[in-house]
C-alpha cells in the first residue's frame, strides 16, 4: 500500500536499522517527549528509564493504550538503565527541576553531579548513540555532559533555545496576526535569562521585522520587542507558577529535534552546543542556529548580528560559562 512506504521510511533509518530513542527520566518533560514522539511517529523504538520503577510502568501501560491511535512503535521502561541500551539518541531529562522562582542555573550543581556518572554509563549501553540534553540548565549540563561523554562535541547537544524560539515565533505571530509558520526568528545563547532574541534577522514572510507594519505604525516597534522578549524569558516562571512545570512544548520542542535527527533532515534548529570559534566565542555551550541531521550538530551558523545582539551573546557566554567554571567544568 503507498501509504505506508512513507511512514515505514519514517521509522527506519537509511541503514534499514529501526531506530531507538531512549529517554531517561518519565517526569512531566520526559513523558511529554514520549508521547510527542509517539504521535508524530519519531521512532520505532522508545524506551523510558526512572528511578521510580512504578512511575516509569504506568507511563509506558498509559503511552500503549493509545497506540492505536498513532503510528507503531515499540515502548518500553524500566527502572534499569539498560532499557537504553543500543539506542540512537539518548534524551536527558532526568534531574532537579525549577521550582517557582527558581532560575534554571540555580539547578547546575545537582544536575552536573547527576551527570558525572550517569552520562558515561549511558555511553557505555549505547556507544554510539547521540546525547540529546534537556535537563536544565541545560547549556551548563550539555557542557558537563559533552566533557563527561568523551564524545565529540557534535554528537552531545542540547534543546537550548529551540523551544524560545517557538515562544518568540508564536508571540511574534500574535502581534502581526499572521501565522506563525510564516515567522522566521530565533533566540541564541542561555536558555535562560540571559537569552538574546535575534531580532536583526528575523522575518515574517521574508519581510524584515524591522519593516514590518505600515503608514509609520509598526506592532513590532522597539517597545514591542521588548515586552515580547520579556515575555518569551518569563514563559517558563509563569507556567511552572501555574501548573508546577512546563512540559507540553518543550515535548514537541524536542521531539522536533529527535525528527531532524533521525530523519537525517539538515534542519537549521537553535540546539546548545559547545562553540568553536562562533562570533569569537569558543568553549563554551550556548545556542545558535545549527544544522542538525543524523550525525548531531553538523553546522553552527554564524548568524548575523547586530552589535547589540553581539554584546548581549557575549554577556550570555559569560553567565554560563561562569557556572560551569564555578562547578569545575
Ligand atoms: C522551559 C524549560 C524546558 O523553558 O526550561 O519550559
Amino acid at each position: 500500500m503507498n501509504g505506508g512506504a512513507p511512514r515505514l521510511r519514517r521509522w527506519v533509518c537509511h541503514s534499514g536499522h529501526m531506530a531507538k530513542v531512549a529517554v531517561v527520566g518519565a517526569g512531566a518533560v520526559g513523558t511529554a517527549i514520549a508521547y510527542a514522539a509517539q504521535i508524530r511517529g519519531v521512532c520505532r523504538q522508545l524506551a523510558l528509564f526512572d528511578l521510580n520503577a512504578d512511575k516509569v510502568r504506568a507511563e509506558v501501560l498509559d503511552l500503549n493504550h493509545g497506540m492505536q491511535f498513532t503510528p507503531m512503535a515499540q515502548i518500553t521502561g524500566s527502572d534499569d538503565l539498560r532499557v537504553c541500551a543500543d539506542a540512537d539518541v539518548v534524551v536527558i531529562t532526568a534531574g532537579a527541576k525549577q521550582k517557582p522562582g527558581q532560575t534554571r542555573l540555580d539547578l547546575a550543581a545537582a544536575n552536573v553531579a547527576m551527570c558525572r556518572d550517569l552520562v558515561p554509563a549511558l555511553v557505555g549501553l549505547a556507544p554510539d548513540a547521540l546525547l540529546l540534553v534537556v535537563t536544565n540548565p541545560v547549556d551548563v549540563v550539555t557542557y558537563a555532559a559533552q566533557q563527561f561523554s568523551g564524545l565529540p562535541p557534535h554528537r552531545v547537544f542540547g534543546s537550548g533555545t529551540v523551544l524560545d524560539s517557538s515562544r518568540l515565533r508564536f508571540l511574534i505571530a500574535e502581534h502581526t496576526k499572521v501565522a506563525v509558520q510564516n515567522v522566521h526568528a530565533y533566540i541564541a545563547g542561555e536558555h535562560g535569562d540571559s537569552e538574546v532574541p535575534l531580532w536583526s534577522t528575523a522575518t515574517i514572510g521574508g519581510v524584515p521585522v524591522q519593516d514590518w507594519g505600515s503608514a509609520g505604525e509598526n506592532p513590532l516597534d522597539e517597545a514591542a520587542r521588548a515586552r515580547i522578549h520579556h515575555h518569551v524569558v518569563r514563559s517558563a516562571y509563569e507556567i511552572i507558577a501555574g501548573k508546577g512545570a512546563t512540559s507540553l512544548a518543550v515535548g514537541l520542542a524536542v521531539s522536533r529535534i529527535l525528527e531532524a535527527v533521525l530523519n537525517d533532515e539538515h534542519r537549521v534548529l537553535p540546539v546548545t552546543s559547545r562553540l568553536e570559534d562562533v562570533h569569537g566565542l569558543t568553549d563554551v555551550c550556548l545556542s545558535m542556529p545549527s544544522v542538525v541531521g543524523r550525525t548531531g550538530v553538523q553546522r553552527v551558523l554564524a548568524t548575523p548580528l547586530s552589535a547589540d545582539e553581539l554584546d548581549q551573546l557575549v554577556e550570555s557566554a559569560a553567565t554560563v560559562r561562569a557556572t560551569a567554571r564555578n562547578l569545575g567544568l
